[in-house]
């Protein structure tokens, strides 16, 4: 079997690490920068791990460049530099945002490189490891990676996602609002509620079951059909009241309502359950 080296073994790193291995992939080498890192990274992959990014990676045919985002071209032109790519290595980025395009070096000295990207969200190692199975991954590179990259997808139990390369940012962006707008959104509700003095863990524990429950109504019926509420009623005295709280309360988070409002009027209207005069009126409260 292939052997894995893994260059960043932060969050992403050690969840791949750990789970390939489990599947029976051996574990060459990782590198991470800090001692304090390298201590956890050889509990968690139980393999060695370099301080030196080249002899790491020169020890593996699968390469993940596993650093944040915005080092990775760096990273992968530093370890061509210093000869630790050749020729049929399969080198491979988990980021979002980039292209294959930024593992050029790599693929100047005869390695085949694709970006990753997991569309999962990896906070920690243990809930990381859970998240996998049926995670997709969005594939993008050299042709020549893609039978590694289907069999690396098999074995951590996930599924491709192919994606043209000049979309990636646009791919990205989706997976940003999906994931991280979400966790903003919610803490929008949080803020709401600790107006009135309801603490965190209780307001949490109250939205939940709505939040689980709007989850499930998207995934059966697409985001128009599981689409509730005041907007699509055309609740026109609703809105205002809203407003007029929050305007007392809150004003610093009515821009935030008022936007995801107007969209919410244009989701409405294509759902049909509101009628255009509402629509208009409803529009016109949130300054569209
Ligand atoms: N976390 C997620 O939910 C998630 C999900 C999907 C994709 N991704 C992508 O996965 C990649 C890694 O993200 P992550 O969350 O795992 O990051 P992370 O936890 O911050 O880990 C980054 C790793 O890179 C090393 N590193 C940092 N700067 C470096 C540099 N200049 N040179 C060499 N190594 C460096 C760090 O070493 P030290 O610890 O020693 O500093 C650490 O081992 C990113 O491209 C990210 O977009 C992340």
């Amino acid at each position: 079997m292939k052997q894995l080296s893994v260059i960043g073994a932060g969050n992403v790193g050690k969840v791949l690490g750990a789970a390939l291995k489990e599947k029976g992939y051996p574990l060459a080498a990782a590198f991470c920068r800090t001692d304090l890192s390298r201590r956890t990274a050889e509990q968690v992959l139980q393999c060695f791990v370099y301080d030196d990014k080249c002899r790491a990676a020169a020890a593996g045919d699968i390469v993940f460049l596993t650093t944040p985002d915005q080092v990775i071209e760096e990273v992968c032109s530093d370890i061509a530099e210093a000869g630790g790519f050749r020729p049929g290595q399969i080198v491979l980025h988990t980021s979002g945002a980039h292209s294959s395009a930024v593992l050029a070096a790599a693929r100047e000295h005869g390695a085949h490189v694709l970006s990753f990207h997991p569309l999962q969200t990896f906070p920690g190692l243990e809930v990381g490891l859970q998240s996998l199975p049926g995670t997709f991954f969005a594939v993008e590179g050299d042709a020549e990676g893609f039978a590694v990259a289907e069999e690396l997808v098999a074995a951590l139990g996930g599924k491709i996602l192919s994606i043209p390369t000049e979309m990636k940012p646009l791919y990205h962006a989706a997976a940003c609002v999906a994931c991280n707008y979400l966790v903003s959104l919610m803490d929008v509700a949080l803020k709401m509620y600790d107006v009135m003095d309801i603490p965190v863990q209780s307001a949490m524990e109250a939205l939940s079951p709505l939040i689980q429950g709007t989850l499930r109504n998207i995934a059966a019926l697409g985001p128009q059909q599981a689409l509730t509420g005041p907007i699509a009623r055309g609740d026109v005295s609703t809105i205002l009241s809203h407003l007029g709280k929050m305007e007392q309360q809150c004003p610093e988070l009515m821009p935030l309502y008022k936007e995801l409002g107007k969209y919410t009027v244009d989701l409405a209207r294509r759902k049909g359950t509101l009628e255009e005069v509402a629509a208009k009126e409803i529009n016109k409260l949130l300054g569209g």
